[in-house]
């Protein structure tokens, strides 16, 4: 398998699904890109699953710049992608640009992804005109945990579904590549699916999308329970390392470990 480019993933539509995972290390971008997916995302879920946080709202520039170097050294063939964290693009286009400017420039990511609403179409484009490669990402948006009153199901009512729609279309004419969608009902991530030509790629979104995205703590088990609905665990890591530091535990104290195999003469 080659590198996997813009132009590759904007082809995909319509012929294979997308596989985008996140990724916030080496050793963890090297695994995931050997396996091949397509897109590796250095979300701002960092903040949850590796800094402890209770949302990703204290996420910086600073810190995603270095988790974005670190998964770089670890991709060969997958479409590395950087998540523009919480008041990294808010404050203005002007702010969007540079801070976009120095994913390109200081990591190795190839495109950028900002949490959008209606508000940052021209943010959007913006970054745009500067040659940078932009996802859009709609519905549940982690960013807006207080705004939107938690992390709930959006477009439920017709109003709000229609809403968007009309969003991902205003996304597709700003030059966005594609789109994440999160927990937004199965039909409604239908109908988006089929208004757009950019791909959607969807997280808590059913199906019909063109592609799906998980956590990789979530998907490999090694995030805490409770976990999403939307989540999916192809493996119990946690328990797996749990077992793995009992028994060390065990052996230090019983004296088994190191016998002669792990010591030298
Ligand atoms: O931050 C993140 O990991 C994300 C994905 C879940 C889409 O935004």
């Amino acid at each position: 398998m080659g590198k996997i480019t813009v132009p590759i993933i904007c082809s995909m539509k319509h012929n294979e699904k997308i596989v985008m995972v996140t990724a916030y290390d080496a050793p963890t971008a090297k695994i995931v890109d050997e396996a091949g997916v397509d897109i590796v995302l250095v979300g701002d879920s960092l903040g949850n699953v590796i800094q402890g946080a209770p949302n990703t709202l204290s996420v910086t520039m600073d810190e995603m710049i270095y988790h974005t170097k670190l998964v770089s050294r670890g991709i060969k063939n997958a479409h590395l992608c950087a998540d523009m964290p919480f008041m990294s693009f808010q404050s203005s286009s002007a702010d969007a640009v540079r801070n976009a400017g120095r994913f390109i420039k200081e990591t190795g990511a190839e495109s950028v992804k900002l949490e959008t609403t209606v508000d940052y179409i021209d943010t959007i484009k913006a970054i745009r005109k500067a040659g940078i490669p932009v996802m859009g990402h709609i519905g549940l948006r982690p960013q807006s945990v207080h705004d939107m009153g938690g992390y709930k199901l959006q477009g439920r009512e017709k109003s709000e579904g229609n809403k968007l729609i009309a969003l991902a279309k205003e996304i597709e004419d700003a030059g966005a590549f594609s789109v994440v969608l999160e927990s937004i009902p199965q039909k409604l991530a239908k109908k988006i699916t089929r208004a757009i030509n950019i791909p959607t790629i969807g997280i808590g979104a059913g199906q019909d999308c063109d592609g799906q995205v998980l956590v990789i703590n979530d998907l490999v088990g090694l995030s805490e329970e409770p976990l999403p609905k939307f989540v999916k665990k192809y493996a119990e890591i946690r328990k797996t390392m749990t077992k793995a530091t009992k028994d060390f535990v065990n052996e230090v104290r019983n004296g088994a470990f190191p016998s002669s195999e792990h010591s030298y003469d």
